[in-house]
């Protein structure tokens, strides 16, 4: 018998589970229970987590069952050559940025880039010009950045060496890859796509065409964000306009960056996932297109919702769906996991993001709809009313990132607590993070503008949640002991 009060952990994730909630958040996989594929791997789970031996090949050196099988991952991706990673896009993110830029270079990034790249680029005191992204103004989101930004920002920065985009974002808006690889090669700038979010792009021909096959230098992607893979599973891809020596780099630091006992069921997961896609991705995201397409129209009937579409984004994966109410992100989200058991991927001010995947079932897909409108029902005052124009994105993509002070050195400064509201023209010496979508708000060593301060205290009235590296405070901050 098990005594779960001395397991925590396991007795949390099992009362969660235990709720049976509809699940529309990471990983893509739903536990099926009937795709035979995945049921096969479930059994063989232990008996496939062995380690590097006869028969075994080596994740980090392959030359037999990993490499045939990294060869038919690349065939699938389109890539010349893709890498499994088994520490997620976030390994795959340092490996290709390391790989292929030196300590100081100059690169262009977009502002609403995850902190994996802003970690890389601290890691590698890399000097970043920031590309600022296209807002949707109904949605109060940032969205992806044109070639017409790229240009306007490689003007300012000739010496830049890399581009690094973010395609699709959170919320499913994709880049013109095409159109920005183009102007990359032509001006001898390396284009890493962070493409985490788009992994299933190259099973469908009905979904946006992946930044690998569009001209990227490398992508990664994250297979267990909306494929069947196990959470931490991530591919990198890289592209024939690499050299030898810039692909050896890469393979170089993936090394670098992934467990040196890599996990075998995660890349038994990844491989029986392209399997499976490659088999039956045609199929499935007809299906479930489809079935979007019915949810997505019961939902624009409720008076005041929206849903992001090609109408605020030229090209845009249809499978993430990004709901807009009058009601705020959270309670929404509290209403729907405690009344209808509905749990979505993230929120974020009055938007509601939901990670739709071939594996929902479709009473589940349309259970968001009718979820949404007994929302809408129960709350008709609150969903009338016409205060609070959402006002957030634009200043919070805006604002100028200072930095002082190099990230490694803030951690051995002098450092002390101060309410937030003070804190203007001050150093942080910690780090403030929004998670999900993990887009960070401050750095260390980073300067504290006004900007920081309200985008800080919109989202703490938003009741966002924010990740904190230093502090136990809500309305305070770490920051440098002397004065900037
Ligand atoms: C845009 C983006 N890039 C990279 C990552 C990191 O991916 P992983 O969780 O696979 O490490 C995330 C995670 O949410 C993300 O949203």
């Amino acid at each position: 018998m098990i005594r779960f009060e001395r397991v925590p952990l396991i007795k949390g994730l099992k009362l969660y589970t235990e709720e049976k909630n509809a699940r529309f958040h990471m990983p893509g996989h739903r536990n099926e229970e009937d795709m035979e594929e995945l049921r096969y791997l479930k059994e063989n789970l232990f008996h496939f987590d062995v380690t590097e031996v006869e028969g075994t090949d080596n994740l980090h050196y392959p030359e037999e069952i990993v490499k045939e099988s990294e060869i038919l991952l690349a065939e699938a991706m389109g890539a010349m050559e893709s890498l499994y990673c088994i520490n997620g896009s976030t390994a795959s993110n340092y490996a290709m940025i390391f790989g292929l830029l030196r300590r100081n270079d100059r690169i262009l990034v977009q502002r609403n880039c995850h902190q994996s790249i802003y970690n890389a680029i601290a890691l590698l005191d890399l000097q970043p010009a920031y590309l600022i992204p296209e807002v949707i103004e109904d949605f109060d989101l940032p969205s992806i950045v044109t070639l017409e930004e790229l240009k306007r920002m490689h003007r300012k920065s000739p010496d830049a060496r890399a581009v690094i985009l973010t395609s699709p974002t959170y919320h499913g808006t994709v880049a013109d890859i095409e159109r920005l690889s183009a102007y990359c090669r032509e001006n001898g700038l390396y284009l890493l796509v962070d493409e985490a979010h788009g992994a299933h792009f190259s099973f469908s021909d009905l979904l946006p065409q992946s930044s690998i096959r569009r001209g990227a230098h490398a992508s990664s992607v994250s297979f267990h964000k909306t494929l069947p893979a196990m959470t931490q599973s991530s591919v990198l891809n890289l592209s024939a306009l690499l050299s030898d020596k810039e692909r050896s780099r890469i393979r170089h630091y993936h090394r670098v960056f992934q467990s040196s006992s890599p996990s075998y069921p995660l890349l038994c997961s990844m491989e029986m996932t392209r399997y499976y896609m490659e088999e039956h991705g045609e199929r499935l995201y007809e299906e479930l297109i489809a079935r979007i397409e019915v949810l997505k129209a019961d939902l624009l009937t409720i008076p005041g919702v929206r849903v992001l579409s090609e109408k605020e984004s030229r090209i845009y994966d249809t499978t993430r769906l990004v709901v807009n109410t009058p009601l705020s992100g959270v309670l929404m989200d509290e209403t729907l996991r405690r009344e209808h058991k509905i749990q979505c991927e993230m929120t974020e001010g009055r938007n509601i993001i939901f990670i739709l995947t071939p594996f929902d079932r479709e009473d589940d897909l349309m259970k968001i709809g009718r979820a949404i409108k007994d929302v809408h029902d129960q709350n008709e005052l609150l969903w009338n009313r016409k205060d609070d124009p959402q006002s957030y994105v634009r200043y919070a993509m805006n604002y100028p990132l200072l930095r002082k002070f190099k990230e490694s050195d803030v951690l051995f400064m002098e450092d002390e607590e101060i309410e937030i509201k003070d804190a203007h023209n001050r150093v942080s010496s910690e780090k403030i993070i929004p998670y999900p979508p993990g887009i960070p708000l401050i750095l260390p060593g980073e300067v504290i503008s006004d900007e920081v301060i309200k985008t800080y205290l919109h989202l703490r009235s938003h009741e966002a949640n924010i990740l904190r590296s230093g502090t136990g405070g809500n309305d305070t901050i770490r920051v440098l002991r002397e004065e900037v």
